[in-house]
């Protein structure tokens, strides 16, 4: 029997985000809605306890609609095999959903978005988290962690400690794969040691807060 004393929104949580991708199509709350070929929603199991955000679409990801689908998508798929994880067992997605780039040496490049860009998509962000209601969110790099856990958020000195989120009881910070990509040897290894280290940690904290009472407070 629904509950008449509560507007929640019972419907399953694949309808709710499929309806919410299809109003996201037509936003236009920022100039990058005029130079993409796609929103890039977010993909994945809208039931999962794991949330993974990224940066931004890139090209890859701009002509398909689909997020990490490039080398940072490769990358990354790797790094949660190595802990058992596929993208059916996660949902994924962005800080923002549209390509952010600009012109350098005559050709389209990737930039990181700028403030009023992550603040015009923050309610797609919202609305999403909102419908998953995720026990764990892993953040891949500065703009997520920054949206997610704290404003001033240092990925090199708080990369891989726990947070509480307003979005999730539990949230972490790490490497972004394009930034592992573009280091080398030792580097590299360290580097991309400490992001599947990370997606570990979420996994068990997963198994973790799923013992735990529910937080009502959230949101
Ligand atoms: N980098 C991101 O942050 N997101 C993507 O979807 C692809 C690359």
């Amino acid at each position: 029997m629904s509950d008449l004393f509560s507007k929640e929104d019972t419907r399953p949580k694949t309808e709710r985000l499929a309806e919410l991708a299809e109003q996201a199509k037509s936003c236009s709350a920022c100039s990058l809605s005029r130079t993409r070929a796609n929103v890039v929603f977010g993909m994945g199991n809208p039931e999962a306890p794991l949330v993974i955000i990224g940066e931004g679409p890139g090209q890859n990801e701009d002509s398909t609609g689909l997020p990490f689908v490039g080398r940072s998508g490769l990358f990354l798929d790797e790094c949660l095999k190595a802990c058992g994880i596929t993208r059916k067992h996660i949902y994924i997605c962005n800080v923002i959903r549209c390509r952010a780039c600009a012109y350098e040496a005559g050709r389209l490049q990737n930039r990181p978005p700028t403030a009023d860009e992550v603040k015009a998509c923050q309610p797609w962000l919202e609305q999403t988290l909102q419908i998953i209601q995720p026990l764990v969110i892993l953040c891949l790099g500065s703009p997520s962690a920054n949206a997610i856990i704290h404003r001033n958020f240092r990925i090199t000195q708080e990369r891989g400690a726990w947070y509480a989120s307003k979005y999730a009881p539990h949230a972490i910070a790490s490497w972004h794969p394009a930034y592992i990509l573009r280091l080398e040897g030792a580097a590299y290894n360290v580097a991309k040691e400490e992001l599947v280290n990370d997606i570990e940690a979420a996994r068990k904290r997963v198994i973790q807060a799923r013992k735990e009472p529910p937080n009502s407070t959230l949101f």
